[in-house]
């Protein structure tokens, strides 16, 4: 009977983030980045090692996938499939349970557990730092994703040194997530080549670096105070340099929409008001905010007052990385 492996692994939101990569094939990061795994947006993956003749296959909800995206994943397949001296055809399947509206589909989650189905389908001797450089290896973002609640990627300067490790799983801390969809259109630039962009034009990468660095240790005390207004002060400005820093390319670009814009300045209002809650932003249009569940309703149904077509999905801490072998 052939070997297989099932894992799942949820979305993390950097509130210090990674943009911008030293070694673009290793995935070397210039700075440390921190995030909190999310509960609601997860993927599920099996991997089935076959040794029948059969083709290789890539499904995503039942349907197969061809073409860059299954390229990119065969790719790292092939990756992994050497460092640990395994060989096989693979047939994985994946599902990802992210709401429809939320505009979170992301490569944290799917490269996160198509690391742990690997590693659980080969009975990999690995303990959960190694799952996270392997996971590391097919997107960046994906290294924290292996642990639950607050995680910090230590950027590292190798391929051993650049993992991430647990700074809280359980957080004992009220922090609630709630993601606005702007717009639906496709992401204009993707964060591999954003990333890249600032890396090799922004005259004022390095002041990125320096600062990011500064906000990593920030935040990371913060989160030890369990201290929510440091923890969302520190999260908006890093998310606004990171969304600054873009601009200052050449070419500069953004991510943001009109309704961005709009979404960012109620944020602001809404805590001038008393009502506490600050914004982070991705590579893409939507707007997290970040709030505690006494404010949460305000919160939502003033973003309903100005943006009623916008969908609003609520999420918390979530949990890590869990694998089985079949
Ligand atoms: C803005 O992890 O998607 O979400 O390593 O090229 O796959 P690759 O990049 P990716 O970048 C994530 C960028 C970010 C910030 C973050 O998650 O830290």
């Amino acid at each position: 009977h052939p070997r297989a492996g099932l894992a799942t692994a949820h979305t993390n939101i950097a509130l210090v983030k990674y943009w911008g990569k030293k070694d673009e094939k290793l995935r070397l990061p210039f700075t440390d980045s921190l995030s909190l795994t999310v509960n609601d947006f997860y993927t599920t993956t099996q991997v089935v090692v076959r040794d029948d003749g059969a083709p290789r296959r890539f499904r995503l909800s039942g349907q197969e996938v061809n073409g860059p995206a299954a390229e990119r994943v065969w790719k790292y397949i092939e990756r992994l499939q050497r460092r640990f001296g395994v060989s096989g055809t693979l047939d994985i399947s994946t599902a990802n349970h992210v709401p429809m509206s939320a505009g979170l589909a992301s490569s944290s989650s799917a490269f996160a557990a198509l690391a742990g189905a690997f590693a659980a389908a080969y009975e990999l001797n690995v303990d959960r730092e190694e799952l996270s450089r392997m996971a590391r290896l097919g997107s960046g973002s994906a290294s924290r994703s292996v642990y639950g609640g607050f995680s910090r990627w230590i950027a590292g300067h190798d391929d051993a040194t650049s993992r991430a490790v647990a700074l809280d799983e359980n957080p004992d801390l009220d922090i609630r997530l709630l993601a606005v969809q702007v717009d639906v259109s496709p992401k204009s630039v993707p964060s591999t080549q954003g990333m890249r962009r600032v890396v090799e034009t922004s005259p004022y990468f390095p002041v990125w670096v320096e600062q990011t660095s500064k906000a990593c240790d920030e935040m990371e005390k913060a989160i030890e105070r369990r201290d929510f207004t440091a923890i969302g002060e520190i999260a908006q400005q890093n998310a606004l340099d990171m969304h600054a820093l873009n601009l200052t390319a050449r070419p500069g670009f953004t991510y943001f929409q009109p309704q961005t814009l709009l979404v960012l300045q109620l944020v602001d209002e809404l805590r001038h008001n008393g009502v506490e809650c600050y914004s982070t932003m991705d590579a893409g249009s939507n707007v997290k905010v970040l709030v505690q569940s006494g404010n949460e309703a305000r919160v939502r149904a003033r973003i309903y007052e100005v943006l009623p077509q916008a969908p609003i999905t609520s999420t918390g801490a979530g949990s890590g990385l869990v694998m089985t072998t079949l």
